[in-house]
């Protein structure tokens, strides 16, 4: 095991921001934890796991022992009359792995194209896009517990999935709701995800820009490649890349409120964007909250509101000069506070703030 000092993690965070690792060691199987564990001056450190990066803001120094996961491999594990049940190591690129399955027939994934991250981020924030969540295509996930040493695996159920939300995302005693919970945030790594690809196929398109792109091209029953091919393009036409410009995907979740309290804000606000769910709640659309108080294009220092998609907070410094954490938690707080004034909501951040 390598213990290595003062590690450098602007390249390890979408954003770009400048920050380092006191204490860094880099995980590429379950021996490198039980190293760790057995090391006396870091076993009972605080630990953080680090994996692509996509969905984090570094406010500073990381102080805890951070745990950078690099477990590689993908395979078929199995395929049933019924799925598909592939398996991939906790550090793989998730879009890789997505152009993977698509290449080797293993369709299911394509909705969930270019989205940053690695596989073992996935399950944490419960990825979703174009209709798709990660736990409509989750079959199970090891993990290694960092107190004790032993592995372990969690089906969905035990992942307690949420709308960007899940049971790595909490500590044990706070949970968004208020309620006491379960959490396993900094208890954890996972090592591996393995997800079940439903056979047989079928698109999910109920998306107004896939709709477009339907119509535009002609085609009115998608395979998935062509699907995958056309979720590449809409997130390339409206998100940043992060390659060129830092950014985390979208910084605020969508909020959901009552169908009570929706009527109110549409009595005032009829322009408003906004979905029925499932359960009678509705879900409006963070972009269009923070777009109608004027912060499209708009920055506070390095940090700005990304022009062509308000959700999304982007680094405008750069390489030498990048946005830090504090300055994207200023723009964060401002806009909170602009939403809130205007339309009573409170919107939440969606990265994890170290
Ligand atoms: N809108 C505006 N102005 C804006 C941005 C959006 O008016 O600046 C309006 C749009 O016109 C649209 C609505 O808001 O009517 C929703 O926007 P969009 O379809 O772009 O989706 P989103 O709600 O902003 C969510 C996810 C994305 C995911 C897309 C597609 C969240 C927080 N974000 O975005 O996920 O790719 O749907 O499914 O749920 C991410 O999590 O990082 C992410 C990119």
């Amino acid at each position: 095991m390598l213990v290595e000092k003062n590690v450098p993690l602007q390249h390890s965070n979408t954003f770009g921001i400048m920050a380092k690792a006191l204490t860094l060691v880099r995980v590429t199987n379950a021996a490198d934890i039980d190293a760790v564990l057995q090391e006396p001056a870091l076993q009972t450190a605080p630990k953080f796991v680090l994996g692509g990066g996509s969905n984090i803001v570094l406010t500073g120094d990381v102080k805890s022992l951070v745990l950078k996961v690099e477990i590689m491999g993908k395979r078929l594990v199995e395929e049933t009359a019924k799925a598909w049940i592939v398996e991939a190591g906790a550090g793989e690129n998730w879009h890789e792995l997505v152009s993977w399955t698509l290449e080797n027939g293993y369709e299911g994934l394509e909705n969930l194209a270019l989205i940053p991250g690695t596989v073992g981020a996935t399950p944490v924030q419960n990825i979703g896009a174009y209709g798709v969540e990660l736990q409509d295509r989750f079959e199970s996930l090891d993990a290694v517990d960092l107190i004790t040493g032993r592995s372990f695996t969690l089906n969905a159920a035990q992942c307690a999935f949420g709308y960007r939300d899940s049971v790595f995302k909490h500590t044990s005693t706070a949970r968004s709701s208020g309620a006491q919970g379960f959490g396993l945030s900094g208890k954890a790594l996972i090592t591996r995800v393995r997800f079940s690809l439903p056979k047989p196929w079928k698109a999910v398109l109920g998306y107004a820009e896939i709709e477009k792109k339907m119509l535009q091209s002609n085609i009115d029953a998608p395979n998935a490649l062509q699907i995958y091919e056309w979720i590449c393009q809409i997130r390339k036409a409206k998100l940043p890349d992060p390659q060129l410009i830092g950014n985390a995907g979208s910084f605020f979740k969508n909020p959901t409120v009552t169908p009570e309290q929706c009527t109110d804000i549409i009595q005032r606000e009829p322009k408003i964007v906004h979905y029925n769910l499932a359960d009678g709640s509705v879900k409006l659309a963070a972009g269009w909250l923070i777009d109608a108080c004027g912060w499209k294009g708009k920055s506070i220092g390095n940090a700005g509101v990304y022009h062509k998609q308000a959700l999304v907070l982007v680094n405008r410094g750069g390489g030498a000069n990048p946005v830090t954490g504090g300055e994207v938690m200023t723009l964060a707080k401002a806009i909170q506070t602009s939403v809130y004034e205007r339309f009573g909501i409170m919107l939440e951040p969606e990265p994890v703030v170290v």
